[in-house]
């Protein structure tokens, strides 16, 4: 498809189907509810409700972390632009892209940039972001993959002959995963590099937890209702019967993982069944379902991480409060 006028094709390649994601789903549920404490992956937040619900908290007062972002992206782009040299952008876990234009627009300025090539597993947000992006930038190719960042890199598009990609991972998305699948995918990324491209990585930064946890327990109740979202999709998914409403949302700060961790807490006995798994969990009064851990680093700690993955920070841009980074780690 190319618009009117534009020299730009769109075209969106769907690598995790639904098939794949119901396989996925009854994996990780069956797995999920029957570990000990519950637990499970924050991935499943993002059906076409959930993605909007997290465009929701990025509005919200509490969520510095987007704002932050966007402003270090604003001062810190057209530098990158110029010294990157790449003609493909590629976006894992973009979402609606919102702060990506920052990226393009610095981009497109240097006359490097050809193709943006956003990977997301929701396909609901990821069609919303294709289509206000063609109209946006008619002239640019956007190639969108419906895709798990965590098993799906390698089929990702490469550069173009004698060209180079660069890698966003923005948002702070890095500290979604846990320590040990956090390195395997690092490692996966500098594996599909080649030596001197680049990684541009956002990172939440640890800081007053009179901060962080109003950032993941808002007063308008958004993310309460972002978190309870998980419950809706087993429901309609998988035919489970959670009463969502039983489920209280709770923002914890844990300092020895130096992450938030956001659980559903269930507010009196309950018993779950999950049909499609024949499965029948019980939940006790006061519960815990842990949903995602959200990873807070100092700055040493992403220097360790990135180099533990092969790369090194070529540059870092902090906010003048230190809640948030960007690095630009250069793969080795
Ligand atoms: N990058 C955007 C969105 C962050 S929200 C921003 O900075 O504002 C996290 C995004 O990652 C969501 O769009 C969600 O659908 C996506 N996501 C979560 N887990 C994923 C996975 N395993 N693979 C691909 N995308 C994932
Ligand atoms: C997508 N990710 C970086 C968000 C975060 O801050 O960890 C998800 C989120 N969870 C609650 N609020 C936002």
């Amino acid at each position: 498809m190319s618009a009117a006028g534009g020299t730009g094709t769109t075209r969106l390649d769907v690598h995790f189907t639904n098939s794949d994601a119901r396989a996925d789903l009854r994996a990780d549920v069956a797995r999920g509810l029957t570990a000990v404490p519950k637990e499970l992956p924050p991935k499943w937040f993002y059906d076409a409700r959930g993605s909007e619900l997290f465009e929701r908290i990025t509005d919200l007062p509490e969520y510095y972390p987007f704002r932050t972002e966007r402003a270090l992206l604003a001062d810190s782009v057209a530098d990158i632009a110029r010294s990157s040299g790449a003609d493909t952008v590629v976006e894992l876990g973009s979402g609606s892209s919102t702060k990506t234009r920052l990226l393009l627009d610095a981009f497109l300025a240097a006359g490097t940039l050809r193709r943006y090539v956003p990977q997301d597993v929701s396909e609901s947000a990821l069609q919303g972001a294709i289509e206000e992006l063609h109209r946006e930038y008619p002239d640019l190719t956007l190639h969108g993959v419906v895709g798990d960042f965590t098993t799906d890199l390698a089929r990702l598009p490469g550069a173009d002959p004698g060209g180079r990609r660069m890698i966003a991972f923005l948002g702070g998305t890095i500290g979604n995963l846990l320590p040990g699948p956090r390195h395997a995918f690092l490692t996966h990324v500098r594996e599909i590099l080649a030596p001197g491209e680049q990684l541009l990585l956002g990172t939440g930064l640890v800081t007053d937890p009179a901060v962080m946890v109003p950032a993941y327990d808002d007063a308008d109740g958004i993310t309460a209702d972002f978190n309870r979202n998980v419950l809706r999709v087993l429901n309609r998914e998988l035919g489970a019967d959670f009463d969502v409403a039983a489920f209280d949302h709770v923002a914890h700060w844990d300092p020895a993982n130096s992450w938030i961790e956001m659980r559903l807490r269930a507010a009196r006995d309950l018993r779950v069944r999950v049909a499609e798994l024949d499965l029948e969990v019980a939940f006790d009064a006061g519960e815990e379902l842990v949903t995602e851990v959200s990873a807070k680093f100092r700055p040493e700690a992403i220097d360790e991480f990135a180099t533990a993955a092969g790369f090194t920070t070529t540059r870092r841009w902090t906010d003048p409060d230190e809640r948030f980074a960007l690095s630009l780690l250069t793969a080795g």
